[in-house]
């Protein structure tokens, strides 16, 4: 396996940090990721010294959990890799950035860091496959087969930022203190309690048979999925916890969420590989306060 050698060390860098937390951004490519509505979003979060307990429990990329930087957050996805590499990122940054290093983006590296079984690497090193294979696979996709094993092809890339120790080490300091989970989202919102706040990204209810990216783990996310989402927001409006879902603008959404405060929003997409999909499609807002 070819070795990048470190071109500075790791601890000459820790030295140059700055001691105030850098701002934190998401340090992965997430399908769906939020970035491009974060002001929209932000209009339904609570303000930050009225926070109780800030919960996501379909994370992905956390763009809006960093945008707010809450002072006590539980984090939690079905996604086991991308659980541990959170867990890893707040925990053993260092390591994280020391296994980063030893990366290239090369098609042959690739495809032998891809074939690797993840469960026999060290914990760093684990996190480290997760964070290279996101950033220099086909669009940022995590896309497994029925085994569980992961198998997008490598992307092209003029110079993918795969090892950036700045941005990973704020991230990091963002989620210091942070509890995370892997947990399916309805184990997940049990422990949400009154005055907590609650952003719900879920993959999206395909506004087309040809539009479906819900496979985002082997198992999928089905119509039923949503169903039983609908009936945990329901859940959570009973016992006084505040939440925001995300989702796409079809009919059979908006008659999910009847009865609950409803926004449509226009959010630029780029999931669709078929250029004459890309665009702005509308988003639903849900909200309860
Ligand atoms: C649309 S993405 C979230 C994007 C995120 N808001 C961002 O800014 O990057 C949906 C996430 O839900 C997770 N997921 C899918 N099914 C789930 C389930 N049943 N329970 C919990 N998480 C699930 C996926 O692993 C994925 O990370």
């Amino acid at each position: 396996m070819p070795v990048l050698q470190l071109r500075r060390s790791e601890s000459s860098l820790r030295a140059e940090m700055p001691e105030e937390r850098a701002r934190a951004a998401p340090f992965l490519k997430w399908v769906g990721g939020k970035t491009t509505l974060l002001a929209e979003l932000l209009r339904h979060v609570p303000p930050r010294a009225t926070l109780r307990r800030y919960h996501e429990p379909f994370v992905g990329g956390g763009a809006l959990f960093f945008a707010v930087a809450p002072r006590r957050a539980v984090l939690s996805d079905n996604n086991a890799e991308l659980v541990h590499c959170y867990g890893q990122v707040r925990d053993d940054v260092h390591g994280v950035l020391d296994a980063l290093a030893r990366h290239v983006y090369e098609k042959a590296h690739y495809q032998n860091i891809r074939a690797l079984d993840p469960l026999h690497l060290p914990p760093a090193a684990r996190a480290a496959r997760f964070i290279y294979l996101n950033k220099t696979c086909f669009n940022g996709l995590w896309r497994v087969n029925r085994a569980g094993r992961f198998n997008v092809p490598i992307g092209r890339y003029t110079n993918p930022r795969f090892h950036d120790p700045s941005a990973l080490i704020a991230a990091s300091q963002a989620l210091k203190g942070v509890e995370i989970v892997h947990a399916p989202f309805e184990a997940a919102l049990v422990r949400a309690a009154a005055g907590d706040f609650v952003y719900l990204d879920p993959p999206y209810d395909p506004v087309s048979a040809t539009s479906s990216f819900a496979s985002y783990t082997a198992d999928g996310f089905t119509w039923d999925d949503q169903k039983r989402l609908a009936r945990a927001c329901i859940a959570l409006n009973r016992r006084g916890v505040r939440f925001l879902l995300s989702n796409s603008a079809t009919e059979r959404v908006r008659e999910l969420y009847r009865g609950f405060e409803q926004r449509t929003v226009r959010a630029p997409r780029f999931i669709n590989s078929k250029a004459e999909s890309r665009g702005r499609v509308a988003e639903l807002l849900v909200f309860n306060a």
